[in-house]
């Protein structure tokens, strides 16, 4: 097994350079608000249907300045935020956007120096976010069953320039991690209930766990599986975001929004989960308190119909609990 290294040889400096240079990702915005994403290469041409620019027109300037196509159309260069590198990727899978990628970033609880599991690779858009997180000192070690997907990853990933902070690997993980003593583990699998003991075995104490399903059925299996395998601390969350049009004498939403990802499903593993019950959320814990008192009203009235059904006492019914 391998346990993490945590002294990262890798000396990360994204570019900060003044002006663009060769070989660096621009993205250049149209008037109308399109964005295209591309890597400067001298000698290269720029296309498209609001005419062309060469590449060598655009290196050695500052991100900001407007460049015009050689048909005379204004286009803002710009650097590429993480989310104009996770939406423009190539995909052979769904993949998780900025919205919910942020928000899961958060709940691993990573920042430079952390380690990081992740399930499966898809076409790499999370694994750009948790690799941008965790660089230049830590590592995703991010696993896909399929050739397919792995290929597309690698290839986004390496576009990036991020792929020194990720090891991929092309298996399944089905047996488990090759990693003992990492932050945190994220899956995006379709049954990520099948993985909690592989989970809890390559956490360190006190680490993450989070997963995104888009279903609220894999959302109660996954409930489900954590209590029973000493996971404590579980939040359900779903992230709704709602864009604005900025007008500013006429601020409104925009007409239209993204009305469901995913859920973001996020637990602790407890060290000596010899008392798990003693961890569920309160209300979970009222609701438990509640069947039982139902179960006894009803075993009550049961026993009090068959009195009366031998000709016994009469009782008024009993009342539910509020
Ligand atoms: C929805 S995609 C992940 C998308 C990814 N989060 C992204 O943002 O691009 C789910 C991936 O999990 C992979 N997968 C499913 N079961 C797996 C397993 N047991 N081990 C490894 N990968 C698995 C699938 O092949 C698929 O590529």
């Amino acid at each position: 097994m391998e346990n993490v290294n945590r002294s990262s040889p890798e000396n990360w400096v994204s570019s900060r350079s003044p002006v663009t240079e060769a070989g660096q990702l621009v993205v250049l915005v149209t008037s109308g608000g399109k964005r295209f994403l591309f890597q400067l290469q001298p000698g290269q041409y720029f296309h498209t249907h609001l005419g062309s620019l060469p590449h060598n027109d655009l290196i050695g300037l500052p991100m900001g300045t407007t460049v015009h196509s050689q048909i005379g159309h204004a286009m803002l260069l710009l650097e590429p935020s993480l989310a104009d590198l996770m939406t423009r990727v190539r995909r052979t899978t769904q993949i998780i956007y900025p919205k919910d990628a942020n928000y899961i970033v958060h709940k691993l609880n990573l920042r430079s120096g952390s380690h990081v599991i992740e399930a499966g690779t898809g076409s790499g858009a999370l694994t750009l976010a948790l690799a941008w997180s965790v660089a230049p000192a830590g590592m995703v070690y991010t696993y896909e069953v399929r050739a397919e997907n792995f290929n597309t990853a690698a290839e986004n990933l390496r576009r990036a320039g991020l792929q020194p902070f990720v090891k991929q690997y092309q298996e399944s993980i089905r047996d488990g991690f090759h990693q003992r003593g990492v932050d945190a583990v994220f899956l995006d699998v379709r049954m990520p209930w099948h993985y909690l003991e592989h989970v809890r075995t390559a956490l360190r104490p006190g680490g993450f766990f989070t997963s995104l399903v888009p279903t609220t059925n894999q959302v109660t299996e996954l409930l489900i599986g954590l209590e029973a395998s000493g996971f404590a601390d579980i939040e359900v969350e779903e992230l709704l975001v709602r864009r604005y049009k900025p007008v500013p004498d006429r601020l409104r939403p925009d007409d239209e929004m993204v009305g469901h990802t995913g859920f973001i499903i996020s637990a602790r593993p407890i060290v000596d989960p010899s008392d798990p019950k003693r961890w569920l959320s309160q209300e979970r814990k009222r609701y438990e308190a509640r069947k039982e008192v139902e179960a006894i009203i009803a075993e009550e009235e049961e026993r009090r119909a068959a009195e009366r059904d031998a000709g016994g006492k009469k009782y008024p019914r009993m009342p539910l609990p509020g």
